[in-house]
């Protein structure tokens, strides 16, 4: 079964062709364009630029897709007028017939796009296009929720292939591993913070969430405090690490808010708080004390979620732990939870992503979408709904 999968929940834009067998994932294409430096300079996403650039971006990657996928048959492509009657935009509609107009129907069975949750003007993007494409190829249109293909992200590992063909950086071969349930998620990101349990497929029970802000958000806050670019995750882990190598003077001190609160549920507004003022006391501060800063916030954001993921792990006795989102790329963390699971849970099995999956991509889209297309999901090709604030546990 061949799968175009579309993500635009915040802001990346995401095309994806897979090629799915039972439980073996082939990345045929697979077109990414991050807008993060376009959000820049306003300090975190834009939602009316997201929308902008996914529209822009849509039917160029999703051409740049189909040709690695070597599915893009140029021809002239006649299609159901009305295929574009939801597509208001006078630019994107353009966008979009002239790219139908000039391409023949590929062979795929399926379009899986993000329908939730993330902003609300960035997915009726991705969703309209997708179902544009479906109304004009006549394929069906599954929504996929953007929390599930983080957690199913986490399952998949990569499959040795030929190496010529991974010189080429043209296929991964992804297969989902054999796992047990219950799956406690940890989902780490800039929109979310949660411990969610998965009893049995796709059914989901909320174990704890943040209170405030998510960990991804509190990266990006306490970056922009230290004086560092958006996405700041990745720059106060880079910082954080020197300050560790270089056995910098430990001098700054963050609390750990809920940190001994019997729920688990996580706060980090607080932390954030802290920083603000911590940075007020010292004033002009060097590059080694921004590190020891940066270094004291990943520990106290390490410290909550390891506490809370061990007070998650013995309520729910969770055979499969599995992490994910935009924070799961964080070493210092990961390294937390692994030395927790070896040594307090060593008969839990744990997952992370791919590096190449941590981040908002549409691989983890395609596979969410095809395995509940599998398990009798059902798929249209009109009338999906974008839903901001949609829920796994609703
Ligand atoms: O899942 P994601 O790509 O987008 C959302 O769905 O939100 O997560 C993005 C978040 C950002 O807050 C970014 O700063 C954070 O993930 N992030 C990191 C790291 N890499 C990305 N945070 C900490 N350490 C990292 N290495
Ligand atoms: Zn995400």
């Amino acid at each position: 079964m061949n799968i175009l999968a579309i993500e635009t929940s915040c802001d990346e834009t995401a095309i994806a062709i897979l090629e799915a067998t039972d439980t073996t994932f082939t990345v045929r294409g697979n077109a990414l364009y991050s807008q993060a430096s376009k959000h820049a300079e306003y300090g975190g996403v834009y939602p009316n630029l997201a929308k902008r650039e996914h529209q822009h971006n849509l039917a160029p990657l999703t051409e740049v897709a189909l040709k690695q996928a070597e599915m893009l048959n140029k021809g002239t492509f006649t299609f159901p007028k009305n295929a574009l009657d939801d597509i208001r935009d006078d630019a994107f509609r353009s966008s979009i017939q002239t790219f139908l107009e000039a391409t023949d129907a590929p062979d795929i069975d399926l379009i899986a796009v993000t329908n939730g949750p993330g902003l609300e003007p960035a997915l009726w993007t991705g969703i309209n296009f997708a179902e544009a494409l479906g109304a004009a190829w006549n394929i069906p249109v599954i929504g996929v929720d953007h929390m599930e293909g983080h957690i199913f992200s986490a399952l998949l590992e990569t499959e040795k292939i030929n190496p010529e063909l991974q010189e080429t950086n043209s296929k991964t071969k992804f297969k989902l591993s054999p796992f047990n349930f219950p799956l406690l998620s940890l989902l780490i990101s800039g929109g979310h913070t949660e411990l969610i349990l998965m009893h049995d497929w796709f059914s989901y029970e909320l174990i704890g969430k943040t209170r405030d802000d998510a960990v991804g958000e509190a990266f990006d806050k306490t970056a922009r405090l230290l004086g560092l670019p958006y996405p700041g995750g990745p720059h106060v882990a880079e910082r954080a690490a020197e300050a560790r190598t270089k056995g910098t003077e430990k001098t700054a001190t963050l609390p750990r808010p809920m940190i001994n609160d019997s729920s688990c549920d996580f706060s980090f507004s607080g932390i954030k708080t802290a920083v603000l003022y911590l940075l007020r006391n010292m004033g002009e501060i060097t590059d080694e004390q921004k590190n020891d800063v940066a270094r004291e916030f990943e520990d106290a954001a390490r410290d909550v979620m390891v506490a809370k993921t061990r007070r998650a792990l013995e309520t729910t006795r969770a055979q499969t732990f599995v992490v994910g989102g935009g924070v799961s790329a964080n070493t210092h963390i990961r390294e937390g939870l692994t030395a927790l699971i070896a040594d307090e849970f060593p008969d839990t099995a744990l997952y992370y992503p791919h590096h190449s999956l941590t981040g908002d991509n549409a691989v983890m889209i395609g596979i969410a979408g095809y395995l509940r297309h599998q398990k009798g999901a059902v798929s249209t090709n009109q009338g999906l709904q974008a839903s901001g604030n949609q829920s796994l546990v609703a």
